[in-house]
């Protein structure tokens, strides 16, 4: 496995559609896993695969909670319901985040590293990663559903990966104040981290 670069905005990669994996072949695991280590790496929660140049319909999802990484081919939101204002940001974009729209809840549908269809309801911090990675696939991005240029914000480098959403993100000052642990404090010890759940995490920040 590899730790691949990045791509950022504005590469065009990122504006581009990726296409339908027909097979999930030793060629699409070894993407999928240099994936998951990219993703690690960037100590991201999420990516799909036009962030690494690569125009398949591959994404990877790890909750800070769960031990191990999923896998998911042709992802696709399938049904999605409600709508909440989270704070999101992206490994393609360093350094922003921004206030936008997102489902209460998805109902998505993939197939998984041993292509077996998997379809499941997601809430929170999963549902919303889920949305931003199918996204990407399309050649859409976070800052693509931002209402106005308010909703976008510059973060130091150190804030990249911290919980600001209990915070309303004004100001650097008050993004200071912010308690690192909110990141991870979400559901760790509910012991459901072996099923393929929807649940997510409580805390409302990705960086995918
Ligand atoms: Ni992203």
């Amino acid at each position: 496995m590899s730790v691949l670069p990045i791509l950022e905005l504005p590469h065009p990669m990122l504006r581009r559609r990726a296409r339908k994996v027909r097979n999930i072949d030793k060629k699409v695991l070894e993407i999928a896993h240099n994936m998951v280590e990219t993703m690690h790496d960037a100590g991201g929660i999420g990516l799909a695969a036009n962030q690494i140049g690569i125009l398949q319909r591959i994404i990877v999802v790890q909750m800070v909670d769960e031990e191990e990484a999923r896998i998911y081919v042709n992802p696709e939101i399938i049904r999605r319901g409600g709508e909440r204002e989270v704070e999101e940001g992206c490994l393609s974009i360093p350094g922003y985040r921004g206030m936008i729209q997102r489902s209460v809840w998805v109902r998505f549908g993939a197939l998984d590293h041993t292509s077996v269809t998997v379809k499941l309801k997601a809430e929170g911090l999963l549902s919303q990663a889920l949305e931003h990675e199918v996204d990407h696939l399309n050649g859409i991005l976070y800052v693509d559903h931002l209402k106005s240029h308010d909703d976008l914000y510059k973060i130091e480098p150190e804030e990249m990966f911290e919980d600001s959403s209990a915070e309303d993100g004004d100001s650097a000052a008050e993004a200071d104040e912010i308690d690192s642990d909110a990141v991870v404090g979400g559901d760790v010890e509910s012991g459901e981290m072996k099923e393929q759940g929807g649940e997510g995490s409580a805390a409302s920040l990705t960086v995918t």
